[in-house]
């Protein structure tokens, strides 16, 4: 499928199907998120998976908004691996890692969307709540969590997804 056709069909997906997602189609999606571009190639993304019946049990102490996912992926990164530009006179101490760690997601994302997989982006939650939960070292910063797997039968877009701001209000010369 035609890239752009393929970004129009990805909707968040909020009604899973417990079918649960094949290792050989999440080891492809690990590896999209493997060979993403990082600030200098420092590479500081981290993916923990949460498929478990004791990680799925911690989820939903995390986030109201786990919609009974059969497979997260939690997104973070690596803080002694991030590149930082301490000359950006706008961010205090600007360091690269949510954008790293976003495109890893990103690209993640519409690799399963590739595969058929449906994907929910989640950032509903307390990060220190996530780190506690799941037992995170101090250098590892949640960035999101990456809901995976089948659409149940029901499974429809929100209306949210149909509405986008013009083109023309988004883009401007300079
Ligand atoms: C940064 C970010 C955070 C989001 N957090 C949540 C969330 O916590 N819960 C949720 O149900 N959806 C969440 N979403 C999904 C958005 O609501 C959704 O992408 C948006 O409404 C557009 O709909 P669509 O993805 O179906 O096109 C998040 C999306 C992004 C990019």
């Amino acid at each position: 499928m035609d890239f752009l056709d393929l970004a129009k069909s990805r909707y968040s997906e909020r009604s899973f199907d417990q079918r649960p997602v094949e290792q050989e189609k999440l080891d492809k999606i690990l590896e999209a998120g493997q060979v993403v571009p990082t600030a200098c190639n420092y590479q500081p993304q981290k993916f923990y998976l949460i498929r478990s019946e004791e990680g799925l049990k911690k989820l939903r102490q995390v986030t109201p908004f786990h919609y009974n996912v059969p497979l997260m992926i939690l997104v973070c990164y690596d803080a002694r691996l991030v590149w930082r530009n301490p000359a950006d006179r706008y961010y205090e101490n600007y360091n690269s890692g949510e954008q790293d760690a976003s495109i890893a997601a990103a690209t993640m994302m519409y690799e399963a969307e590739e595969l058929g997989i449906h994907s929910i982006w989640i950032r509903g939650f307390d990060s220190k709540n996530v780190v506690d939960t799941f037992d995170l070292p101090e250098y590892m910063i949640p960035v999101m969590m990456l809901g995976l797997g089948y659409p149940a039968k029901n499974s429809k877009a929100h209306a949210w997804h149909y509405k986008n701001r013009p083109i023309d209000e988004l883009v401007e010369e300079r």
